[in-house]
């Protein structure tokens, strides 16, 4: 069994808490802007219910919601060809996961290293949410029998996990109702390191501002962080391979790559041998050319918060006509009493 009976359809989410930065840019956003003219049905989910596994003041969830449909719209996102959705105006993902909370083994949720990272040293204080994320994220994909899921890297075990839930389903039940789905985890930014620490990922959680460019930030703002990033003393090297143990330099060049739609090969067949002197003031250059236009088309989005509530309920009446029906056949499945299927 795999996805390859199943029509594609592509879905991704990304938490609306705290700011989009860089990596949730070139990691997601741009490539599922770049994707949109495939001709295949996409669902992009603000993951409101994914957010509060901790702790969000309700006003802050609301500006990040919207500001999160502000940045994926701003980032090339055409609401009438994609569907654009907040979680929770679409009940049938939270019920799925009730299901998949039924499927899932505690020993797989054991092996969550998301979990483990963000539970930290006092697990027993973490809300059940929280270990009960990969279930909900399972059932976010599969309640769209989606097919492909674009995402960064860290994500790759979660989708692993998304793929076991699926299987061991059609398995108990001896089905084959939901699609094995396939990570699409493609390009030279899935992984977008700090810019303080290139062993780290960019993160919204690191404590410093520094270690990365937040959507939000002005020109001046993301000059200075690409100015500041940590680098070593040598200049860019002329081929690929020599990048392999200098990770703060492989990570300006995917960056530069990224922006740049064009390869790490590209990077250094023009910077090979310069200075980062030189290197990270066309970098920076670059990323404002990039970026200022999309911060910009956020700022006025968000002027018009109206707007924004509407395209995400009207982006919910067309989710649930997918949503209802696989709900209903995976009740009708299970053995649940309701309206014949
Ligand atoms: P989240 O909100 O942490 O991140 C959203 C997307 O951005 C990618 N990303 C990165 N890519 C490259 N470099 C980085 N430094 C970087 N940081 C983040 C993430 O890989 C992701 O693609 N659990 C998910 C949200 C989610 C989801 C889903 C995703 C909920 N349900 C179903 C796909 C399908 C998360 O917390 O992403």
């Amino acid at each position: 069994m795999s996805s390859a009976s199943f029509t594609p359809r592509v879905f991704s989410g990304i938490q609306p808490s705290g700011d989009l930065h860089l990596g949730n840019y070139l990691g997601a956003l741009k490539r599922f802007a770049d994707a949109q003219n495939q001709g295949i049905e996409a669902v992009y989910c603000m993951v409101d219910m994914h957010a509060i596994t901790v702790w969000q003041n309700p006003e802050d969830l609301r500006r990040s919601t919207r500001e999160l449909c502000a940045g994926f719209i701003a980032s090339g996102i055409d609401p009438e060809k994609s569907i654009l959705i907040n979680q929770s105006q679409v009940p049938e993902h939270a019920q799925l996961a009730w299901v998949f909370n039924c499927v899932a083994r505690i020993g797989w949720m054991n092996r969550m290293t998301q979990f483990k990272d963000k539970a930290g040293k006092n697990a027993e204080k973490a809300s059940l949410g929280l270990y009960a994320y990969p279930s909900l994220m399972a059932a976010d994909i599969l309640v769209y029998h989606a097919t492909h899921v674009p995402v960064g890297e860290d994500q790759k075990q979660h989708l692993e996990l998304t793929r076991d839930i699926a299987a061991k389903f059609n398995h108990d039940y001896g089905v084959d109702f939901f699609p094995i789905t396939e990570p699409v985890i493609e390009g030279t930014a899935t992984r977008v390191m700090s810019l303080r620490d290139g062993s780290k990922k960019m993160s919204k959680s690191d404590p410093s501002d520094m270690s990365r460019i937040n959507m939000t930030d002005d020109a001046d703002t993301i000059a200075k962080k690409i100015r500041k990033a940590k680098t070593d003393p040598e200049p860019l090297p002329d081929t690929v391979d020599a990048l392999k143990d200098r990770p703060e330099a492989r990570n300006l060049v995917n960056i530069y790559a990224a922006l740049d739609n064009c390869t790490q090969a590209d990077v250094l067949a023009t910077y090979g041998g310069k200075q980062f002197g030189t290197f990270k003031p066309a970098l920076a250059d670059l990323a404002v050319a990039r970026m200022s236009p999309i911060t910009q088309e956020m700022a006025r989005l968000m002027d018009d918060p109206a707007e924004i509530d509407r395209i995400l309920a009207l982006g919910a009446v067309r989710a649930r006509e997918i949503t209802t029906p696989i709900l209903r056949q995976t009740y009708d499945i299970i053995g649940m009493v309701g309206p014949a299927v």
